[in-house]
């Protein structure tokens, strides 16, 4: 008998998890949200229909690559959404089919690991010594990537180096001179170095073409330079912000990673685009999937395309980057009148906080356990009205 029950004893199970997975979803999406991280939750509800309909009755694979115009090996796919939406976001960047290649990740840190591990291998194709580079204040993904691609023991036998910031978050030219300066001396023949665009915590963006002007001036130019742009924070508004630098792929750097989730929102996914040339593929055809194996990750969800071009389609991006810039011009002023805060800094799209022990506001503003000098909030999504009510408590 026992068997007959058990059928539905599981059916029983699968209906209460859904259950307390609905109520979840219901509680986490009452209160404030997406202050702390940056996380685009504007209008996501909209997309929900979309989630249904694309993962209804069948899984999406991407396992492949996007741009790959031979039959592909894995049927249920979305590679011609993929492969179009890489195209309009490589765009504002230079990037086009006959120079670039990428796909969509699972997110900033794979970005940033198939970006540097092109680097790495285009440099040592041609080089033996390559000097890594980057800021102390870059993302926790670039240590890790440069260690990991440097087969985690280089960092004390003096192929990593890391820059100290200045005051604002960015990667100080100086200290970055006497670094290269000092590589030739040390049997350096090439360098790759990653740039932020966007940090974490202080929004802070490393100016590309300085870096790019000393690495030059000491001669590593051409095939013994490098650069990865990790944008996972600022790079989708860049290049609708009239006031920011606009680089080039292939003349100010030659790969890019972007963040699905942070200025897009709506799905947990980035993308990375990287100059054609050596060091793309990580190995042969594998038969049966049918593809050579250039990405990190393997199987890839379908559905990250999907929501990601729908994204684009929901709104016009130039309103959407005067409304956020409101919002912070919004929160400066509230802040200000409110007397709770003694400093902060608008740094385009982020507020930075001085930082404060007060578990509450550490909770309401989703800062982890307030371990920073200086804590941050971009204003993309949190309701005014929401923010009225923290600071009136
Ligand atoms: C500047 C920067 N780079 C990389 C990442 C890594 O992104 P992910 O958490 O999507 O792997 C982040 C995430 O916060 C980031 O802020």
């Amino acid at each position: 008998m026992a068997a007959v029950y058990e059928p539905k004893a599981k059916r029983a199970k699968f209906a209460d998890f859904v259950q307390q997975i609905e109520k979840a979803e219901q509680g986490a999406s009452e209160g404030p949200r997406g202050m702390g991280y940056p996380m685009n939750f504007n209008e996501i509800g909209e997309l929900a229909e979309l989630r249904n309909i694309n993962s209804r009755n069948f899984i999406c694979n991407n396992c492949g690559d996007p741009f790959n115009t031979a039959e592909a090996g894995w049927k249920s796919n979305t590679f011609k959404t993929e492969a179009s939406l890489l195209q309009q976001l490589m765009k504002p960047w230079g990037g086009n089919e006959e120079n670039c290649w990428g796909y969509l990740t699972t997110g900033g840190t794979e970005g940033v690991m198939k970006g540097v591990s092109a680097g790495v291998r285009r440099l040592s194709l041609l080089h033996k010594n390559v000097l890594m580079i980057y800021c102390s204040q870059a993302h926790y993904s670039i240590g890790k990537a440069v260690h990991m691609l440097s087969g985690e023991r280089s960092g004390s036998k003096g192929t990593i180096a890391t820059i100290p910031p200045n005051v604002k978050g960015e990667m100080r030219l100086d200290k970055l001179e006497e670094v290269v300066a000092a590589a030739p001396l040390l049997g350096v023949d090439a360098i790759l170095c990653v740039c932020t665009i966007g940090t974490t915590f202080m929004g802070a963006n490393d100016d590309v073409r300085g870096v790019r002007n000393i690495l030059a001036a000491h001669g590593f130019t051409g095939d013994k330079v490098y650069m990865h742009l990790d944008a996972a924070l600022n790079g989708g508004w860049w290049n609708l912000d009239p006031s920011t630098p606009k680089y080039q792929l292939g003349s100010d750097f030659e790969s890019l990673s972007i963040s699905g989730h942070k200025w897009y929102g709506g799905f947990i996914g980035g993308s990375v685009y990287i100059l054609k040339g050596e060091g793309l593929a990580e190995g042969k055809m594998v038969k049966y999937v049918k593809m050579v194996d250039k990405m990190i990750s393997g199987s890839r969800p379908g559905d990250t395309a999907v929501l990601w071009q729908a994204r684009l389609y929901q709104f016009d991006w130039e309103e959407e980057l005067a409304r956020c810039k409101d919002n912070c011009r919004f929160l400066v002023g509230e802040l200000e009148a409110s007397f709770c805060f003694s400093r902060f800094v608008r740094v385009l799209l982020k507020v930075c906080f001085e930082k404060r022990r007060c578990v509450r506001y550490c909770s309401f503003f989703c800062f982890p356990a307030c371990q920073f000098d200086i804590q941050n909030s971009p204003c993309q999504a949190p309701k005014r009205s929401n923010l009225f009510s923290c600071l009136a408590c």
